[in-house]
């Protein structure tokens, strides 16, 4: 396993939560930070700690759905570093939403906040990566519930799906050019952001030990990693089940009907 240190490491979605605790672990590594959120006080805290623990960090607020704005992130990191080393694609987020609730519009703001804001970089991060010596390594960050479809969390389970699909067909195409890419799938995580949601949250782990995982994973490249254990072992045991048994299961999981 190789320590993440003295490389330029991008990170979307850095303000709170996952994001913001994996720069905080990886910035004791003297590693060159590029920062982005929306939130420009709080992403200016998180650089802030990161400087403070001896990395550089440049701080870029933007949005990730805006697609110009995004390739300007990926131009800026390369002009004041010269390449981007990781990339981890962490903007994202899965509110409560039942299917007999939603409207089509807000099916397609969840696509957009999970799937739009991943390839809004993906794109110009393989451009780029592919044309540096060495490639690079681009990781996002998934979830368990993209692996099947969880009740009240369906738009957010569809568009992680589709992330999950892509990412997958890039890691192919791209092997050849030294780009690696690395799924990272969390369980139920005591961020901030998803307090207060009201959904049930078995084996919720804390925002430090998810980033430890993300950083692990950052660091051993796979081409999924999955955690903690037990809510792993839950969905692949439910995706093994026949549908109306694992439908049973994640009804009352969910406290559905
Ligand atoms: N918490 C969990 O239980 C859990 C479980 C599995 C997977 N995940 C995934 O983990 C990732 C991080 O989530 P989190 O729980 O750490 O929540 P969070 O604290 O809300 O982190 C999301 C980060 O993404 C940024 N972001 C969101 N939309 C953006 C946009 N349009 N443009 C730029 N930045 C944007 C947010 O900053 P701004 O608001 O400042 O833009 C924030 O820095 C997400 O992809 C989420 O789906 C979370």
């Amino acid at each position: 396993m190789a320590r993440i240190t003295d490389r330029t490491v991008l990170i979307v979605g850095a303000s709170s939560g996952i994001g913001a605790e994996a720069a905080r672990q990886l910035a004791h590594g003297g590693n060159r930070f590029v920062i982005t959120a929306r939130r420009t006080a709080e992403l200016a805290a998180v650089a802030a700690e990161i400087r403070a623990a001896g990395s550089a960090c440049l701080d870029l607020p933007a949005d990730a759905l805006d697609p110009e704005a995004a390739a300007g992130v990926v131009a800026a990191a390369v002009a004041e570093y010269g390449s981007v080393d990781v990339a981890l694609l962490n903007a994202g987020q899965g509110p409560d939403m039942a299917m007999d609730r939603v409207s089509v519009t807000d099916v397609s703001r969840i696509m957009a906040l999970n799937y739009d804001v991943v390839v809004n970089y993906l794109v110009p991060l393989i451009g780029q990566l592919r044309g540096q010596p060495g490639g690079g390594l681009i990781a996002h960050t998934n979830s368990l519930a993209g692996l099947m479809g969880i009740p009240r969390q369906g738009p957010y389970s569809a568009a992680k799906a589709a992330v999950r699909t892509l990412v997958d067909t890039a890691r192919i195409e791209l092997a050849p050019h030294g780009v690696r890419f690395t799924t990272i799938h969390p369980g139920f995580v005591a961020t901030e952001r998803v307090g207060g949601d009201g959904l049930p949250k078995p084996f919720q782990i804390s925002q430090e030990r998810a980033a430890r995982y993300v950083v692990r994973a950052l660091e051993k490249e796979p081409a999924q990693a999955y955690f903690p254990w037990p809510t792993a072992a839950l969905v692949r045991t439910l995706r093994a089940l026949p549908t109306p048994v694992s439908a049973a299961v994640l009804r009352r999981l969910a406290s559905v009907g």
